[in-house]
């Protein structure tokens, strides 16, 4: 059955079509990024406005692109939470609409289970159990998956996300929006061990994060230095190895307290390559297998969403034709397939 995905959560409208046994056909994806980048942060009104006039084009070309035609489309999965409220709302109402008019169902999907999910996308693919270390810029969520639907909530950050902390810091440090991206880039320039950072939370049991500390440590840290170039990539590598370490501390607790081998890794801030090798160096010690998605499924895409919406309408999940939005969803409050 080929399921068209609708994600419109943020910053990016994404749009897939997924098969229940071929797999990924298509996906488009336009970014908003630009549009907010002068403003130093996502406007929420400019984001939902813009999905308005990005979504059905994308549509359009996403059925064309993979050679297919509506007819052939057998249901519709879309983001309903959480996120930006108005944003999602573009995405619900119209793949409610084009659903009633296709005679096909449509189905909300939670955002971090399609990121959780990304993983299943590939080839080399994880099988179950695992544990999930999603970090975006709106969460930090380390997950214990069963299978498809079967999430156990096993820690999460009290205050800024990952994402949310590399971007702040990134903005005391005089770069642009988002920052993640640009803070790493910043910190190959760095000489290492020049200031020792905080690994916040990991001094005590538990697997909950705490990043604004870290964020205000970058502050104190930077306001005491000259502000030159080499002190802003000293500090940007100080910050990038104190959250790369603190990730690893915690997944590696994560893997011991369930006894599971396999770590899997998504969301935008699984881009940054510090991290990436932390990760690395720790599941190898662990004799643990640790998965990424690739680079463009593990920021916001409407793959992820096709694939976990197809996985949910196939064990027979259905919704009414109310249009509804979870801005706020919490992980564990979703239905178990
Ligand atoms: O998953 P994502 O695309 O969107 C959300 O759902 O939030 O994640 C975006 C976040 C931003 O905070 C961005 O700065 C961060 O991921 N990010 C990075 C890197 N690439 C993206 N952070 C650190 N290093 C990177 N290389
Ligand atoms: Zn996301």
């Amino acid at each position: 059955m080929y399921i068209l995905g609708i994600e419109t959560s943020c910053d990016e409208t994404g749009v897939a079509i997924y098969h229940s046994t071929k797999g990924l056909i298509q996906h488009t994806l336009y970014s908003q990024i630009a549009m907010h980048n002068e403003y130093g942060g996502i406007v929420p009104e400019l984001a939902s406005r813009d999905h308005i006039r990005k979504l059905i084009p994308l549509i359009e070309e996403c059925l064309q692109l993979s050679g297919l035609n509506k007819n052939d489309i057998q249901g519709i999965a879309y983001t309903a939470g959480p996120g930006l409220v108005g944003a999602l709302l573009v995405g619900a109402a119209a793949s409610k609409s084009l659903a009633w008019t296709w005679g096909i169902p449509a189905l909300g999907v939670h955002h971090m289970e399609g990121h959780l999910l990304a993983p299943m996308l590939e080839e080399n693919k994880p099988g179950f159990p695992f544990v999930a270390l999603l970090i975006s810029g709106g969460h930090t969520l380390l997950v214990e998956v069963q299978g498809i639907g079967e999430y156990q909530l096993l820690g999460e950050s009290l205050d800024d996300a990952a994402g949310e902390a590399f971007d702040k810091a990134a903005k005391l440090l005089g770069l642009a929006y988002p920052g993640g991206p640009l803070l790493s880039k910043l910190a190959e320039k760095g000489v290492a061990d020049r200031f020792k950072f905080p690994r916040p939370m990991t001094d005590r049991p538990g697997l909950d994060f705490s990043f604004s500390g870290l964020k205000t440590f970058t502050m104190n840290t930077f306001n005491k230095t000259e502000k030159t170039e080499q002190d802003k990539a000293d500090v940007a590598l100080a910050f990038q190895q104190a959250t790369a370490e603190t990730l690893a501390i915690k997944c590696k607790r994560a893997l011991k307290q369930t006894g599971i081998k396999r770590l899997v890794v998504a969301g935008g801030v699984s881009a940054n390559t510090k991290i990436r090798q932390n990760l690395e160096a720790m599941t190898k010690k662990e004799r643990a297998e640790l998965y990424f998605p690739r680079p463009e499924f593990c920021t916001d895409n409407g793959a992820m969403i096709a694939y976990a919406g197809c996985q949910r309408l196939m064990a027979g999940q259905v919704e009414s034709l109310e249009i509804n939005a979870r801005p706020r969803w919490p992980i564990n409050e979703l239905i178990l397939l």
